[in-house]
């Protein structure tokens, strides 16, 4: 049964709602939508496909490595920048938001894409994420230590690249 109050209080709310589009008047309960999750950094990174690469990886290349036989390496613009500087002490670490995409694939020229693994400069310290092939949901992300550990041999956490050097010396 719907009492005379319930009705001038839905009439309210609803005139509320139409005067404020947007905003959930207190003590309507139900979400306008699902509370989301943050973005993968996958997704973040959009058509990686379109970076730029590091200069001694501007083809695919073999690696032994265990993100699938032959990789591409997409770096973004933070990346290039940041390779761009030339300090008297040479660049210590990537800066703050830059991003290093690899696109693993089972053969040299064509293939399937059977890994892609990503990594993002977050406050200092890197985010990874893993996918299988071209999946959308990550094997695995955040700080897994079987990626920090491996990655840790890198300048910065880089295998396949450098951090720019000192100028050389006249
Ligand atoms: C056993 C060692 C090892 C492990 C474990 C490993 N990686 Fe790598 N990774 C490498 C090597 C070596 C390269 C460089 C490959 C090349 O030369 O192209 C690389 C390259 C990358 C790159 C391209 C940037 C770079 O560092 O050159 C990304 C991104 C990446 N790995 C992400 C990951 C993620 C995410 C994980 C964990 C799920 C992971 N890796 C686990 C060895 C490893």
């Amino acid at each position: 049964m719907v009492s005379a109050m319930s009705t001038r209080r839905r009439a309210a709310i609803a005139a509320l709602a139409a005067l404020v589009p947007g905003v959930v008047p207190a003590g309507c309960e139900e979400p306008l939508q699902p509370v989301s999750e943050p973005p993968t950094l996958l997704a973040e990174a959009g058509d990686y496909t379109m970076w730029a690469r590091p200069k001694n990886r501007a083809e695919r290349q073999p690696v032994v490595a265990p993100h699938g036989g032959f990789v591409d390496i997409y770096i973004n613009d933070v990346v290039v920048a940041d390779q761009a500087m030339v300090l008297p002490e040479g660049l210590p670490a990537w800066s703050d938001e830059a991003m290093v995409v690899l696109a693993g694939y089972d053969a040299m020229e064509g293939g399937s894409l059977v890994q892609v693994a990503v990594m993002q400069k977050q406050a200092g310290v890197w985010a990874w994420e893993q996918y299988d092939g071209s999946s959308e949901e990550p094997r695995f992300s955040g700080r897994p230590d079987v990626c920090v550990g491996c990655h840790s041999a890198g300048e910065d956490f880089i295998r396949s690249f450098r951090l720019p050097d000192p100028p050389p010396e006249e």
